[in-house]
């Protein structure tokens, strides 16, 4: 039995067929519209255990918008809010209630990342544009992805400020501990029906990203819905964005419940990694996120043949992981635990998915069944299976 190990910073992988004429070098930061900054800031603080980082807003001469910077560890959360009416901010969030606006990706160069992608067929978003303050400059540029997401890229080899020009440091008194939260490991996006193919294009043409990993509607159905995803990675594997549609089942997807909720495609869940689920998900647990469902007993019971299979073995006991609700799931080269909240708004769109990697490089396909069964169960609540 061979030793199965932690996997830092994700799972640094040369992609073969990616292409390198954008190079990331990660998730700079996830942007979401909210219809109140202050009080979400507040939220991924006390229940997260995100870290006060940078503002922008009035206090900042920033008359139209106000902006949170949350930290922990690698991972950059930015909540934005409009301060008037006229702001175009309101209508992302008249249309898809709270929601992610950016994915940022941190580039070498992103003048270059801009000619490229859109060279290649990417719609822009913003221009190459140098913003400067007494702390250096960045560049930034943009494009538009599924939806109305964008994604910015972001040059800051020449910036040593806090985040971006015009911001200032968040000092607050408030300061709830981090709970292990370490960096993205994915993010993924819910598009329409027969659409994921389209997208799986764009990011193979515009981004030089590869498809790693597939799964059809015959892998992920349950008794009453199915979906389909491909999994898309960049060369060096940083950046992995897993594509869902939703497939024909006798009832409603939760792919599709999104798509209704969100009113288009947009992103459905954030993957954050730690390396310590257990001391991870009991702090969350304890400070108010909401869980799916703990799978059954029977999914329990099954764990062990289901890593023997690959040959690992569990470090971490079953007990707690069941008392927890996390789920694990094995593959050739080790196993995976992961665990997913329930929407942290009230539309049911966006969710936030907790990860540990012990080798494996997978995304949980073995816990697909048990965990659409849960989502179900909270379909049916919400009356909308
Ligand atoms: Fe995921």
């Amino acid at each position: 039995m061979k030793e199965i190990k932690n996997v830092e910073y994700g799972l640094e992988k040369i992609f073969e067929g990616a292409q390198d004429f954008l190079p990331l070098l990660g998730t700079d930061y996830v942007e979401l519209y909210v219809g109140n900054a202050k009080q979400a800031a507040h939220f991924y603080k006390t229940a997260f255990g995100f870290q006060s980082f940078a503002y922008k807003g009035l206090e900042t001469g920033c008359r139209e918008y106000a902006s949170y910077v949350l930290k922990q560890d690698k991972i950059r959360l930015v909540l934005t809010t409009p301060l008037n009416s006229k702001s175009p901010i309101n209508d992302h969030i008249v249309k898809h209630g709270d929601g992610v606006k950016v994915i940022a990706l941190w580039v070498e160069d992103a003048t270059k990342s801009w000619e490229e992608t859109t060279k290649r067929g990417a719609k822009s978003f913003m221009k190459p544009t140098v913003e400067k303050d007494e702390h250096g400059e960045v560049v930034r540029s943009g494009i538009h992805t599924y939806g109305d997401t964008v994604h910015i890229f972001v040059e800051r080899k020449n910036y040593n400020g806090v985040f971006l020009p015009g911001y200032k440091n968040w000092e607050s008194d408030y300061n709830p501990e981090p709970t292990g939260l370490k960096f993205i490991d994915h993010m993924v996006g819910n598009v329409g029906w027969n659409e994921m193919n389209t997208w799986v294009k764009f990011y193979e043409d515009v981004l030089g990203f590869v498809n790693f990993l597939s799964f059809d509607d015959k892998q992920i159905h349950t008794e009453y819905s199915a979906l389909m995803s491909k999994v898309m990675s960049n060369g060096n594997g940083r950046i992995k964005f897993p594509i869902n549609e939703p497939a024909e089942g006798k009832k409603k997807s939760q792919i599709e419940e999104y798509l209704d909720f969100y009113e288009g495609p947009g992103a459905q869940h954030i993957a954050v990694a730690t390396d310590d689920i257990i001391t991870t998900v009991s702090k969350l647990r304890a400070r108010g996120v909401e869980f799916l469902s703990t799978p059954p007993e029977e999914y329990y019971r099954a764990v062990p043949q289901r890593l023997q299979a690959h040959n690992h073995k569990l470090r971490e006991d079953i007990k707690t992981l069941k008392g927890l609700g996390i789920m694990i799931d094995a593959d050739e080269e080790g196993y995976l635990l992961q665990i997913f909240t329930k929407p942290v708004e009230d539309r049911p769109t966006l969710f936030f998915e907790i990860i540990q990697r012990m080798g494996a490089r997978g995304f949980g396909a073995g816990n697909f069944k048990a965990l659409f069964e849960s989502i179900e169960r909270e379909q049916e609540k919400r009356g909308t299976l």
